[in-house]
C-alpha cells in the first residue's frame, strides 16, 4: 500500500448533519473507524459547523480529517456511504408515515453519491429505514450486498438491554434478536435467545425471570423506546449513532459481526423480495450470508406478517 494511499486509510461519509448524522459522526471518530470523516448536509452553515465542532475535539480523538460541506462532491471515493438525511419522527407519528417524503428524497440523493463513489458500501439508516433501502437499492442499481439498511441492530441491543437489567447480568453476555421491520411489526426472537449460552426457556425454569408476562412487557417497550425517547427529547440519536458505528467497523474492519441488518432477502425462511432485518454476517463486502436461525412457529407468522407490512408500503410507492 503506497504511503499517501496509507495515511488516507478508509473515508466515511454521513449523509445528513441532523442529530442522527450528527452522533454517528462523534461516535464514528471515537472509536477511530475511519481515517477520514466528511459530512454531507444541504445546510451549509450547520454541516460546517457541525464538522468543525468535531473537528475541534481532535486532539482527545484517534486520528482522523474532520469535514463537513453542502456540497456532494465531499464525499467522493468514500469506501462506506452512511445515509442519515430525512425529515424525523414527529411524537406519535409512525416510521411509516414518513415514507412518502423519505422515498422522494431519495431519489434526489441516491444517484449522485453512487457517482461519486461507486465502489462504496451504503448503509440506509433514514426511516422508515427498510422502506427506503428497498427504494435506495432499486434507484441505485447496486447489488444488495452493497446497499442495506441498519435493520433492528438497535431495536436488539434494546431487547438485550432490557433482558440484561431484568436478568441482572452484563449485557454483553445476551444473545437475543429482534428481527422484521425496524419498526411497528418487529418481532423478539425469544426462542433462540441466551444469556451466557442458557436458552432463555431454562433462564426461566430455574430462576423465575422472565415469565411470558416479562417476556410481554419487555417486547412492549423494545416496539415503543423510540416512541418514549421522542416524546421527551424529539428525536433520538445516540444509540442509532452507536448502532450504525457498530455496522461500519464491522464493513471497515472486515469484522464479520452477525448483525440484524436490513438486506433484500430470497428466500430466507421462504420469504423472498423484501428488504427486511434478520441476522447477517457483515464484512468487508458488505451485508453477506442471512442465517436462517431456527424460529417458532409463532416468529414466523410475525416475521411473514412484518414483511408484508414492508411489501405492501413499498410497492404503494412503486418499488
Ligand atoms: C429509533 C429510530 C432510529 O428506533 O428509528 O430510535
Amino acid at each position: 500500500m503506497s504511503t499517501t494511499q496509507y495515511r488516507e486509510g478508509a473515508k466515511l461519509a454521513i449523509v445528513g448533519a441532523g442529530a442522527v448524522g450528527s452522533s454517528l459522526a462523534y461516535a464514528a471518530l471515537i472509536r477511530g473507524v475511519a481515517r477520514r470523516v466528511v459530512l454531507y448536509d444541504v445546510n451549509g452553515p450547520k454541516v460546517r459547523a457541525e464538522a468543525l465542532d468535531l473537528a475541534h475535539g481532535g486532539q482527545f480523538l484517534p486520528e482522523a480529517v474532520i469535514e463537513g460541506s453542502d456540497d456532494v462532491a465531499i464525499t467522493r471515493g468514500s469506501d462506506v456511504v452512511v445515509v442519515t438525511a430525512g425529515a424525523k419522527q414527529k411524537p406519535g407519528q409512525t416510521r411509516m408515515d414518513l415514507a412518502g417524503s423519505t422515498v422522494a428524497l431519495m431519489q434526489k440523493v441516491i444517484p449522485p453519491l453512487v457517482e461519486h463513489s461507486p465502489d462504496a458500501t451504503f448503509i440506509m439508516v433514514t426511516n422508515p429505514v427498510d422502506v427506503t433501502t428497498q427504494a435506495a437499492l432499486k434507484i441505485s442499481g447496486l447489488p444488495s450486498n452493497r446497499l442495506f439498511g441498519s435493520g433492528t441492530v438497535l431495536d436488539s441491543s434494546r431487547l438485550r438491554q432490557l433482558i440484561a437489567t431484568t436478568c441482572d447480568v452484563a449485557v454483553g453476555n445476551v444473545h437475543a434478536y429482534v428481527c422484521g421491520e425496524h419498526g411497528d411489526t418487529e418481532t423478539p426472537l425469544w426462542s433462540t435467545a441466551t444469556i451466557g449460552g442458557v436458552p432463555l426457556t431454562e433462564w426461566e425454569r430455574t430462576t423465575g425471570r422472565l415469565g411470558q408476562a416479562e417476556r410481554d412487557a419487555i417486547a412492549h417497550r423494545v416496539v415503543n423506546a423510540a416512541y418514549e425517547v421522542i416524546e421527551g427529547k424529539g428525536a433520538t440519536n445516540y444509540a442509532i449513532g452507536l448502532a450504525a458505528t457498530r455496522i461500519i467497523e464491522s464493513v471497515l474492519r472486515d469484522e464479520r459481526r452477525v448483525l440484524p441488518v436490513s438486506r433484500m432477502l430470497a428466500g430466507w425462511h421462504g420469504i423472498s423480495g423484501v428488504c427486511m432485518a434478520v441476522p447477517t454476517v457483515v464484512g468487508r463486502d458488505g451485508a453477506g450470508t442471512q442465517l436462517e436461525l431456527p424460529v417458532s412457529d409463532d416468529e414466523l407468522a410475525q416475521l411473514r406478517a412484518s414483511a408484508e407490512h414492508i411489501r405492501a408500503m413499498s410497492e404503494g410507492l412503486g418499488f
